[in-house]
């Protein structure tokens, strides 16, 4: 018999998200091979630029790599398992945080902890910061990997902080405080807020006023906040995006005031560089007894020394991550756009959005009814009648059905063409049905 831990359903990996995964990799669309197969629109990875990764590899794999003045690297990467991480590494990272802040905020790399991707980033700082059975605060919709992340291990309670379309989705001081008494009526002592600026599955960025009014909450109550920022470099439109240090900089110049211990980043490679293999994440924080018992922590999930030395120059390579990040925002932003005409000429709104890899489109008015139930009907047809998986509202935590998460920066141009052809078949379908019932009816 296994653990009480693995046999208990908090894994939260019974969700539509990961079940639709699953069907798309039972049937995966390809334009040859296989093309009446399952376009995979529910996975947020970013292969846009992808080939100017793979060129900067090959333009630099004949210089010696693994060649430094006074010898070589190898033995010094194969030995290397210090849990602190590789120094060059660390300040390549801390700079990187910089220039995609628009070196508005410094990174200081000593306040930073190595994990492999965001998901253990996440896992660790919540491990950290709550003990089991105490709450955490999300604002809804939220990322479905959250469920696995804080409540598996951590043991931590979620309790959703609601956000709505009446206001496209901003966080309230009213949602705040409703989600605080809500988990004081069940007698959970809150520990922190967890945000995801900019948000997946919303695509938008936190206001300056959103920010500080969680900070304001965060100081009222002796709340921890969360930021995962890991879509901080997939901003491609106005606004532009305010990362929480900024706002708390703005209010708290002197990094001595408490709230600095209150206040901690997440961060990782895997949206921004589209690199999410590598595995390499990371937790910023100006509270020092925290980066103490998270580096310990992280030895559970190193990120290798080889990958740390490679992304290490990559990073360095100034000139090309400059190329690469300009290059990246103008074809996400042409992609983001593809699919908002695309939609919008089948008569499909999207939440207007300025960052992700992703679109949070309006299908309300396709349901059958205003329900939950509705919405998993409707993407089990998307999904086996017309080969598209998306991600359903209510797996992302959603209180208003019929909203669905929809990626465009996994696929090539023209499998996105295939799929907006079908969104725009299935409407016409669904268009004369209905037609015909209003007919029958009158
Ligand atoms: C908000 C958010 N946090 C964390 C992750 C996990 O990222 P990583 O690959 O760095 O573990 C994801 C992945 O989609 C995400 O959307």
């Amino acid at each position: 018999m296994l653990s009480r831990k693995v046999r208990c359903n908090s894994d939260g990996q019974d969700s539509s998200y990961f079940t639709g995964w699953q069907e798309y990799e039972k049937n995966p669309f390809d334009p040859v091979h296989n093309p009446s197969g399952i376009i995979q629109m529910g996975l947020a990875e970013n292969q846009l630029s992808f080939e100017l990764l793979e060129s900067w590899v090959k333009r630099n794999q004949g210089t010696d790599w693994f060649n430094k003045q006074g010898g070589c690297i190898f033995r010094e990467l194969a030995l290397f398992q210090d849990y602190h991480g590789l120094p060059e590494f660390k300040k390549e990272l801390a700079n990187y945080m910089s220039v995609i802040r628009e070196n508005k905020v410094e990174f200081d790399s000593k306040k930073l902890v190595l994990t492999a991707g965001s998901t253990s980033a996440n896992e660790t700082l919540i491990f950290c910061l709550a003990e089991r059975g105490e709450a955490i605060l999300i604002p809804t919709p939220y990322y479905p990997g959250f469920d696995r992340d804080l409540k598996w291990r951590p043991e931590v309670e979620v309790v959703p902080i609601h956000c709505s379309s009446s206001n496209k989705f901003a966080i309230t001081k009213s949602g705040l405080e409703e989600a605080f008494k809500k988990a004081e009526k069940q007698e959970l002592r809150v520990k922190a807020m967890l945000v995801t600026n900019p948000s997946n599955p919303l695509g938008t960025s936190l206001s300056l006023e959103e920010l500080n009014l969680l900070i304001t909450f965060a100081v009222d109550r002796g709340i921890h906040i969360v930021s995962d920022e890991i879509y901080s470099g997939t901003v491609f439109d106005s606004p532009p995006f305010i990362s929480i240090t900024e706002a708390l900089h703005n209010r708290f110049p002197d990094h001595n005031s408490p709230i600095w211990r209150q206040v901690h980043v997440v961060t990782s490679l895997s949206k921004d560089l589209g690199l999410p293999g590598f595995r390499i994440g990371a937790i910023y924080s100006d509270n020092q007894e925290l980066i103490d018992a998270a580096t310990k922590m992280s030895s559970f999930g190193l990120i290798s020394s080889q990958s740390q030395f490679l992304l290490s120059r990559i990073l360095a390579d100034k000139a090309f991550i400059q190329h690469y990040t300009k290059e990246n925002l103008e074809r996400l932003r042409i992609r983001q756009g593809m699919l908002v005409s695309g939609l919008k000429k089948s008569g499909i709104q999207c939440l207007e959005s300025n960052a992700g890899l992703f679109c949070w489109v309006d299908m309300r008015r396709f349901l059958a009814s205003d329900t939950f139930e509705a919405e998993m009907e409707l993407w089990n047809k998307m999904l086996f009648e017309f080969g598209l998986n998306v991600s359903p509202g209510s797996s992302c935590h959603s209180v208003e059905p019929g909203w669905f998460r929809v990626c465009f920066a996994n696929m090539s141009r023209e499998t996105l063409h295939v799929a907006v052809q079908r969104i725009r078949d299935m409407v016409r379908i669904w268009d004369i049905k209905a037609d015909i019932e209003i007919d029958n009816n009158c």
